[in-house]
């Protein structure tokens, strides 16, 4: 039997931050981060198949926003194909691929939904082209496409430093059990790092530690993690967009654990004691919006799952 390569599909995670520390902005206009990544059950899935010309296309699930999907020229998983060519001397030209990527993590919502496609790109195409570039080069692949695309590589719950693009595994002992509150609008990250930046000009060039979350993730008690959930840019993120903070109050007062803002939001994440009451709080939460009448997409995951990984391999028949 002739041997057939048709394609793969890889499956990356979108991320919260569980602490998100942010220092004083670098000269390169970044900002020093500490932060504990999770990687939470909500899933991008990329399908790549062989192609003599390069083609990207898109479908969405009914929560996100397809306009905001760039797929002209500009989309991150092209940047991710050239830098994989590139660092193999590769010429594009001769390096095709039929793309399609399923999206369910929203656009614009601080949940890596962006770097969750790249990570996935690399993956994908790495084994398509036959390339095996080794786990250190395709991470560092990953830091230079964006400051969450190695988290996204690597899954499970990590400390972030650098940018964020530096990631090292944690200790989790815990199932945990998240309601993802998805907004209609996205927000733009550096917008909402500007603003940290107005609200903090004196801030230390050093971010502040986790060793309080990190032993609760350690110990794996919903409790203890709920109290020691912390992000700094959520502050700034609730100045650009005060309904969060109200929205925020609402699931506390629904009975979770505790409310935060994912990275530079706006998805509004809230900690739970297990599966059926995350179940419960997201019921809850689903209520139309009495000015508009829209009901809020309201989402249950739970963490730490893996990185991006083939979920159908490549026939060979
Ligand atoms: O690295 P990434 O492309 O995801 O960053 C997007 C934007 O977010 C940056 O251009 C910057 O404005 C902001 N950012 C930052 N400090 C970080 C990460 C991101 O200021 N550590």
């Amino acid at each position: 039997m002739s041997r057939r390569n048709t394609g793969l599909t890889v499956r990356a995670p979108a991320k919260i931050n569980l602490h998100l520390g942010v220092g004083g902005v670098r000269p390169d206009g970044m900002h020093p981060l500490l932060t504990v990544y999770q990687a939470v059950s909500l899933y991008d899935d990329l399908a790549a198949a062989p192609a003599e010309a390069w083609r990207l296309g898109l479908t969405v699930d009914d929560h996100v926003a397809a306009h905001e999907v760039p797929l002209a020229g500009d989309n991150i998983v092209d940047r991710a194909a050239d830098l994989l060519a590139a660092h193999h001397g590769l010429a594009r030209a001769d390096h095709g691929a039929a793309v399609h990527i399923t999206k369910a993590i929203p656009v614009a919502g601080g949940m890596a939904g962006g770097s969750a496609d790249a990570a996935a790109a690399l993956v994908a195409l790495d084994r398509l082209w036959g390339l095996e570039t080794c786990d250190d080069d395709l991470l560092a692949i990953a830091a230079e496409l964006g400051s969450d695309v190695p988290f996204a590589l690597l899954g499970g719950t990590a400390v972030g430093t650098g940018r964020g693009e530096i990631v090292t595994p944690v200790a989790d002992h815990g199932s945990w059990w998240w309601v993802l509150a998805l907004s209609a609008r996205g927000m733009s990250t550096p917008a909402v790092y500007r603003h940290f930046d107005e609200l903090h000009p004196d801030a230390s060039p050093e971010p502040p530690p986790a060793d309080a979350l990190l032993a609760a993730l350690d110990s794996g008690d919903p409790a203890r993690l709920a109290a020691t959930l912390h992000n700094d840019l959520q502050a700034p993120a609730f100045d650009l967009r005060p309904d969060l903070a109200d929205r925020i109050a609402r699931g506390e007062a629904e009975g979770a654990l505790r409310g935060l803002v994912s990275g530079s939001g706006p998805t509004c994440v809230f900690l739970c004691g297990s599966g059926e009451h995350a179940r419960a709080v997201a019921a809850a939460l689903r209520v139309p919006d009495p000015a508009t009448g829209a009901e809020p997409v309201v989402l249950v995951a739970h963490g730490p799952v893996a990185g991006a990984h083939v979920v159908e391999g490549l026939a060979a028949h």
